[in-house]
């Protein structure tokens, strides 16, 4: 089944179909390569393929970082003496690189550095450099016209058209499973879900009932997982002065350690300070931010449901998703749906989208670029 791409009347200006310029002599003889982007703040996926097939040539997960080297660097320390890495490749320089993430609150912060970001995804994507690329970029379900224009100024020059779609619009056709359309029990989460999205910089809370979700369907909010590690470091401060975990440490213990719900037992974890080994509790810490956060999500789903029509809300109640980082805290599911229970809502079921959760914006990108219509593409004009 194809996907049809359809926008309230009510979507903002810029990402209106706009009416398609002649092709170009040399597209005409180009190969087409079609690709869908999620660009994250922590992460981004590239999907690829070429136009006209179903097969998917490029899958990549690349974490949302851009390292300068840093001047006066020793020959050899870096393969190929690069001046520039992305990724994995920034993350392991760190020390000789100076590292930018180029979004900071699900937009982009630091131009330069994203549109450097954005070639790289175009030379993952196409290795040739020959071929006419077009992107679908998914972005923040209520992105401001000027994070739209960041992302288009970053992209001319570098794809040939592009086309920007809501992130949750984008997740819901990721988590699709296409064999079982029509199948009877079935029900479409592009038709009728809400997806929860809890990212690194933001959490967006998305009614997705078929249509390009307008400012009304949605909220969006710059509380997600870097303000959870933010609250624990700041908590570890307090408790633990001078501990000197490095932000990424706590990141790395909040992954393996976030819970929601009541306390947990003690969890004791073994950290090595100023070349010292020493024992910290953290697992209340942990747990109070995490609950933090759940407790800034959960009016916004209270807030949504009731936005839906009475024909369409027992089943949109069916079919609540959490995706993104967040949705790997343990016990969010439960705990959301024991709440929504609680308060009086219908029979809620609140699900995770699941270990592939980093992929489904990208994987809704992809089917998006490849049921497009020519008139919904973008030319960017350089
Ligand atoms: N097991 C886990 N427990 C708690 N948080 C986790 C877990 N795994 C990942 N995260 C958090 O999820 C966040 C990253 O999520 P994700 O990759 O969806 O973000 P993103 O798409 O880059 O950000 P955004 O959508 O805001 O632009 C990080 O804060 C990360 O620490
Ligand atoms: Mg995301």
């Amino acid at each position: 089944m194809t996907t049809t791409l359809t926008e309230k009347k009510t979507t903002s200006a810029p990402d209106r179909a706009i009416e398609a310029a002649p092709p170009s002599r040399s597209s005409l003889t180009r190969t087409r390569v079609l690709v869908g982007f999620d660009l994250g703040t922590n992460t981004s996926c590239v999907l690829a393929g070429p136009a006209g097939s179903k097969d998917i040539t490029v899958s990549k997960i690349i974490p949302t970082l851009v390292g300068y080297a840093r001047e006066g660097l020793v020959d050899g320390i870096i393969e190929g003496n690069a001046k520039i890495l992305y990724g994995e490749d920034a993350q392991n320089h760190r020390l000789q690189l100076r590292v930018v993430a180029p979004l900071e609150n699900g937009i982009i912060a630091h131009r330069d550095a994203a549109a450097d970001f954005v070639r790289r995804v175009r030379a993952v994507a196409d290795p040739t450099g020959n071929a006419e690329v077009r992107a679908v970029i998914g972005v923040p379900a209520n992105a401001e016209d000027s994070a739209r224009e960041d992302i288009r100024a970053c992209a001319t020059g570098v794809f040939d058209r592009v086309l920007l779609i809501p992130e949750p619009f984008l997740a819901a056709l990721g988590f699709r499973d296409d064999a079982r359309l029509g199948q009877a029990g079935y029900v479409d989460p592009v038709k009728n879900s809400l997806f929860i999205d809890i990212g690194g910089g933001t959490t967006d809370v998305c009614l997705v009932q078929g249509y390009f979700p307008t400012p009304d369907d949605q909220i969006s909010f710059a509380y997600a997982g870097d303000k959870v590690d933010q609250f624990i470091e700041d908590e570890l401060q307090r408790i633990y002065p001078n501990n000197g975990l490095s932000r990424t440490t706590i990141r790395q213990l909040k992954e393996e350690h976030s819970y929601v719900g009541g306390s947990r037992k003690p969890i004791d974890v073994k950290v090595l300070i100023g070349g010292k080994g020493h024992t910290l509790e953290l697992g209340d810490v942990i747990g109070r931010a995490c609950n933090e956060l759940l407790d800034r999500v959960y009016p916004a789903l209270t807030t949504l449901i009731p936005r839906a029509s009475s024909d369409s809300v027992a089943q949109l109640l069916q079919n609540i998703v959490i995706t993104g980082g967040g949705s790997r805290i343990k016990g969010i599911d439960t705990v959301l749906q024991q709440r929504l229970t609680a308060d009086g809502f219908e029979s809620p079921k609140v699900r995770l989208a699941g270990e592939d959760y980093k992929r489904f914006v990208a994987v809704g990108a992809l089917k998006a670029a490849r049921a497009a219509r020519e008139d919904q593409w973008q030319h960017l004009l350089a």
